[in-house]
């Protein structure tokens, strides 16, 4: 069972202070909240429903890295390529546990949450916040 310290809690420090960008990063937090939740259901294999929240996650940031990818090529962003290196790195780690659970490889479904939880929030709170830096410098108009 997830402990309530396992859930991602929100922080005002993670806004970037761009609407878009903010409202997808709350449905990715809530998102990886739900994978907890799915956590709770134990059985021998890893539940449908926690299979069909994971492939929520992949949907979800597809849409929202590449609206990220793309706001920060209109600004020039000169972190763009290794940003864009991260994101293209946790879509493959979340299509690869994917595919181990499809072949029933051994996935635990409470330590891929956490790990997921872990990388999302330091993306947000670092890399994140990199681009939204170089944004208020350049004075970009993407603040709402
Ligand atoms: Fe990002």
């Amino acid at each position: 069972m997830p402990e309530n310290s396992d859930f991602l809690i929100w922080k005002e420090s993670y806004l970037t202070g761009i609407k878009a960008i903010d409202e997808d990063h709350l449905e990715l937090a809530r998102i990886i909240n739900k994978l907890y939740e799915a956590c709770s259901f134990r059985t021998e294999k890893v539940s449908e429903i926690y299979i069909s929240i994971l492939k929520d996650l992949v949907n979800y940031t597809n849409i929202h890295f590449s609206r990220e990818e793309k706001l920060m090529a209109n600004f020039n962003y000169p972190g763009l390529e290794a940003h864009k290196k991260e994101h293209d790195v946790f879509k493959a780690l979340v299509l690869k546990e994917l595919k181990a659970i499809k072949y029933n490889k051994r996935v635990e479904p409470f330590n891929l949450a956490k790990f997921l939880k872990e990388w999302v929030m330091h993306h947000i709170a670092i890399e994140d916040n990199n681009y939204k830096i170089h944004f208020q410098q350049i004075g970009a108009d993407v603040f709402k």
